[in-house]
C-alpha cells in the first residue's frame, strides 16, 4: 500500500462525508502517477468515476493500471517555461471541471483533508517505533506534514527532516527539470507545513537512483525513487548530527519503476550513470560534512 493510497482514501472519505462527492459522481485530479492509481482503484471499489490528468513523465505501468481500474486518462503534453508539467496539469484540471459539471477536484496540494488524514491515521502506524529523527519526502507535503504534526504534538523532542529532489522549488531554490517521479514541485503547496520541519535537504536524481540500486542489491528492498531520496537524506543526517536512530518513510515500491529507474536503457536515455558504492558513500560523507 503506497503512501498515496492513504492520501486518496483520506481525501475521498472526507469528500463523501461532506457531500462534495456522491456515489456515481466524478473525481478529477492531477497526478504524477501514484495518487492517480489510488484514486482509480478507489473509484472502482467505491462507485465514482475518475479522470486522471497526467504528463509524459508518467510510467507505462501507471497508465496500464489506470486502464485496468477503468479510469479515464487525460495527458497534457506542453511543459511550462521551467520544463515541468505540474502547472499545466492543474490548468487542465480546471478546464475539465468546467466540462464536467458537479465533478469533484480533491486538490491534493491545498486540501487540508490530505495532512489531516495522515495526522489522524498514518502517524499511528509508526507510533510504536522508537526513533529520534523522522525523514520523509515532499511534493504536496501532505503526508509528511500530517505525520510531523502528530510527532510534534506527541513527541516534541523528535526531529523531522523533509527531503526533496534537486531542481524542485519547494524550499525556495530555482526550479529546474528533474527526473524523480512523485517528489518535488514548482511551488510550495499549502499542505507543506514548514512549521513542523526541523531540517530540509535536497538529493540529486543520480544520488537517489544510485542508492535505490544499492539497497535493492545489498538489502533486497526495492524502493521507488523517492525512497532513495529519503534514505540518502537520512544517512546524511545520521552522519552529520548526534541523532542515533532515524525512521525513513518510503512512499512506494520500486515495482512501479521497473521500466524507469531500474531499466538500463531508460537510465542511459536520461544520461544517468550509477555511482559506484564507494563514490556514493563518499558523496554522502561530503554532504554530511557540510551540515
Ligand atoms: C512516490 C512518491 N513519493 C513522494 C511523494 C510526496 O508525497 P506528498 O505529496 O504527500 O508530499 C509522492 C506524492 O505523489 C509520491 O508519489
Amino acid at each position: 500500500m503506497s503512501i498515496k493510497d492513504r492520501t486518496a482514501l483520506g481525501l475521498i472519505q472526507a469528500a463523501f462525508k461532506s457531500g462534495k462527492l456522491k456515489p456515481g459522481g466524478t473525481v478529477i485530479e492531477s497526478t504524477s502517477g501514484n495518487l492517480g492509481k489510488s484514486l482509480a482503484m478507489l473509484g472502482a471499489a467505491m462507485d465514482f468515476n475518475v479522470i486522471i490528468v497526467v504528463d509524459p513523465k508518467v510510467s507505462t505501468t501507471s497508465l496500464n493500471l489506470y486502464k485496468a481500474y477503468g479510469a479515464q486518462v487525460d495527458m497534457v503534453t506542453t511543459p511550462d517555461k521551467h520544463g515541468g508539467y505540474q502547472k499545466t496539469r492543474i490548468c487542465r484540471v480546471k478546464e475539465l471541471l468546467k466540462l464536467h459539471a458537479g465533478a469533484y477536484w480533491p486538490n491534493q496540494y491545498d486540501n487540508p483533508d490530505n495532512p489531516t488524514f495522515h495526522q489522524n491515521y498514518t502517524a499511528l502506524e509508526i507510533s510504536h517505533f522508537d526513533f529520534d529523527l523522522l525523514v520523509g519526502a515532499v511534493s504536496t507535503g501532505g503526508h509528511l506534514s500530517g505525520i510531523a504534526r502528530w510527532i510534534k504534538a506527541n513527541r516534541p523532542t523528535t526531529q523531522v527532516l523533509a527531503s526533496d529532489v534537486e531542481g524542485s522549488a519547494i524550499f525556495g531554490t530555482p526550479l529546474k527539470p528533474y527526473l524523480m517521479n512523485g517528489v518535488g514541485l514548482g511551488w510550495r503547496a499549502d499542505n507543506t507545513d514548514f512549521s513542523v520541519f526541523d531540517h530540509h535537504c535536497q538529493i540529486s536524481d543520480q544520488e537517489a537512483i544510485s542508492l535505490c540500486h544499492l539497497i535493492a542489491r545489498e538489502r533486497g528492498i526495492l524502493m521507488g525513487g523517492s525512497g532513495g531520496i529519503v534514505v540518502c537524506a537520512a544517512l546524511i543526517y545520521l552522519l552529520a548530527t548526534n541523532v542515533k536512530s532515524a525512521l525513513a518513510l518510503i512512499p512506494d515500491t520500486g515495482v512501479n519503476y521497473l521500466d524507469q529507474i531500474y531499466d538500463e536503457d531508460w537510465l542511459s536515455s536520461k544520461e544517468i550513470e550509477l555511482l559506484t558504492v564507494p563514490a556514493l558513500l563518499n558523496r554522502i560523507r561530503i554532504r554530511a560534512a557540510k551540515i
